[in-house]
């Protein structure tokens, strides 16, 4: 009798050990197969920002749709049960991110947008809750002539820490600029971006601003790293009119009210970048030219095959304004053409704004051209104002102290006045 018992809980036993390790390995494989939460939402311009806003996300999963729903108004007001939501779907790829772990890789743009409006949207795959937190846009408005964009560089964090601090800076940024309309990010966006984590980290805190503003990234060196720029642009829907031999993403232009903003790539195929920029200045009629890329020609230090691919395009064209990353030291250069000091009507103003992450380097020396150049060790950020022909840059720190700014006018102001 005794054995008998014996013989039942022992299976008994084997029974619950059997099921526990059946469900150890489910939970083990659940992150690959079942859980399709959204996560990494990031906005971007991909087309007309008036009529249109893309949008990014990664799931654990390599075959769930990709969905994207819009409702007008605030996301207090939004319902998504109601007759007149736009739906949109994209595409779905996947990536490998470690030994083991497939990601599918979201990404939709939304079309026929009204201009100067308020929408409310959410992604995932329409089952269940697998829905996105809602989250709001505005589209840019009709004959915007007065906007604000904020500049950031070098986040470049690893740790949960460093992303901490990146989410702060931007925050400290919309609280010192909250007209803002985008984001403009220097490059160096992870330290090394074969590392998913650091991606989760970067949009995770920083998910209030970027799944509401679109960030707009330059390439950097940590993120194009020996011509592998994967990672980096699987997480953004950006325009698609790269240079020839450039990977999609890497390079691009776009407007957004009376400027032309043009995102060069100085890791990578510089020579053709330059056709494509001769091309892509050549064909804008917008008054105010941006440029952004990660390694300055004249920031910390002076970049000199930079110089002599792109800045005789860039005083060519009189752009108004080049943001840097890169040096993670704050400078700011007086106006220069053909590489000597001129007016601000002539010439170009190059700037650095320090990094919004945690690595700072020395303060390189001082060179002709800087009328700023610190190294305050404290993150930093800076608000771009353009309203008509007057540009207004304020560059601020982490305590929100603003450090430097300056302000360019349109030689047509000017002459009329
Ligand atoms: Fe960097």
């Amino acid at each position: 009798m005794l054995a008998h018992k014996g013989v039942w809980l022992l299976g008994a036993l084997l029974l619950v050990a059997v099921i526990a390790l059946a469900y150890i390995q489910t939970q083990q494989r659940s992150p690959l197969t079942t859980t399709n939460e959204p996560h990494s939402i990031v906005t971007n311009f991909k087309e007309d920002a008036k009529s249109t806003r893309s949008f990014t996300w990664y799931t654990n999963s390599s075959n769930s749709a990709t969905l994207l729903q819009i409702v007008k108004g605030t996301s207090r007001a939004a319902n998504f049960d109601e007759q007149d939501i736009l739906r949109f779907t994209g595409t779905t790829t996947t990536i490998k991110t470690g030994d083991k772990s497939i990601q599918g890789v979201h990404k939709v743009n939304a079309t026929g947008l009204e201009p100067g409006t308020r929408y409310t949207y959410r992604v995932g795959t329409g089952k269940g809750t697998d829905w996105s937190e809602p989250a709001e846009f505005v589209t840019e408005a009709a004959n915007t002539t007065d906007f604000t964009f904020i500049n950031v560089a070098d986040s470049q964090g690893i740790s949960k820490q460093d992303f901490e601090v990146w989410g702060q800076t931007l925050s400290k940024a919309f609280h010192t600029f909250p007209e803002a309309n985008f984001i403009v990010h220097n490059g160096d966006l992870v330290e090394d971006p074969e590392v998913e984590q650091s991606w989760d980290y970067f949009f995770g805190y920083a998910k209030k601003w970027l799944t509401s503003y679109p960030l707009m990234p330059v390439t950097g060196n940590h993120d194009e790293v020996e011509g592998n720029a994967a990672r980096f642009v699987s997480h953004f829907n950006l325009p698609d009119n790269a240079a020839k031999g450039s990977t999609p993403g890497t390079n691009y232009s776009f407007d957004y009210g009376t400027a032309h903003f043009v995102f060069l790539n100085t890791e990578s195929n510089k020579k053709k970048q330059k056709e494509w920029l001769l091309e892509d200045l050549s064909g804008t009629k917008q008054p105010w030219i941006i440029v952004a890329l990660h390694q300055g020609p004249y920031g910390g230090k002076q970049e000199d095959s930079i110089i002599k691919q792109w800045v005789p395009l860039f005083d060519q064209f009189k752009v108004d304004l080049v943001l840097q990353g890169h040096n993670h030291e704050y400078s700011r250069s007086y106006p220069l053409k053909d590489g000597q000091i001129t007016t601000q009507e002539n010439g170009t103003v190059y700037v650095v704004t320090n990094t919004s992450g945690n690595k700072f380097n020395d303060k390189k020396a001082d060179l002709f051209y800087h009328q700023v150049h610190f190294q305050n060790k404290k993150q930093m950020y800076s608000g771009i104002r353009i309203n008509g022909d007057t540009l207004t840059y304020e560059a601020y720190d982490f305590d929100d102290v603003m450090l430097d700014n300056f302000v360019l006018q349109k030689p047509s102001v000017q002459n009329t006045m």
